[in-house]
């Protein structure tokens, strides 16, 4: 192999794609991929978010966020709530996302994605760029089509999840034509 050295950055792959809802009463959704299981004995998730996001603010206020884990059918609707802020519209009322409640936080999840993690936030670390957030698993939602003959969960029967493929760039550019995108997704 003749290899090339490149400056610091996160070139990993496969990297999954997640929706996140939070907000407690007020909720909203935002596409994520820096995300990762930090623990198992109690089970945390840590999650980074931007500190301009609308999300972040409802992150830190409601102290809870859901991962909600999509399928490749939801692909679209994934790249729409990752382009579109939050603070500029009611995600749920321009997608086909609906919402349902949650079994231990106040936030919502997302009733269309097959798993649900319900968190509650533990610590807030500051990494410059991105505030990460480790969360608390309380609950675990898991389609019973999902399931196999042991009862363990089988993503293959989700036919997949999404991972963002493609060229890995640092600093993304993201070309999606939100009109269309907003069409698509209704
Ligand atoms: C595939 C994908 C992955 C993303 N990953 C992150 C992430 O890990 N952290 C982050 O802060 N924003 C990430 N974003 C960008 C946010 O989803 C996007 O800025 C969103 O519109 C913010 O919504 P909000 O302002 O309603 O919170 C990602 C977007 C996409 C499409």
């Amino acid at each position: 192999m003749k290899k090339r050295i490149f400056e610091p950055n996160t070139t990993l792959f496969p990297v999954p794609v997640v929706l996140i809802t939070t907000g407690g009463d007020t909720p909203n959704v935002i596409t994520l991929n820096r995300i990762a299981s930090c623990s198992a004995e109690p089970p945390r998730i840590s999650i980074s978010v931007r500190p301009l996001r609308h999300s972040h603010a409802l992150i830190k206020n409601s102290g809870e966020f859901v991962v909600n884990i999509p399928t490749p059918a939801q692909q679209l609707v994934s790249d729409y709530v990752g382009v579109v802020s939050g603070r500029a519209e009611d995600k749920f009322a321009t997608t086909n996302l609906h919402l349902a409640p949650a079994a231990k936080v106040k936030t919502p999840l997302l009733a269309d994605c097959p798993v649900n993690i319900e968190c509650i936030v533990e610590q807030a670390v500051n990494l410059d760029s991105h505030t990460m957030f480790i969360g608390l698993v309380q609950a675990v939602h898991v389609d019973e089509s999902l399931l196999d003959g042991r009862g363990e969960v089988d993503f293959a029967r989700a036919h997949g999840l999404i991972y963002q493929a493609g060229v890995v760039r640092e600093r993304p550019t993201y070309n999606f034509r939100v009109a269309e995108l907003r069409q698509a997704v209704r």
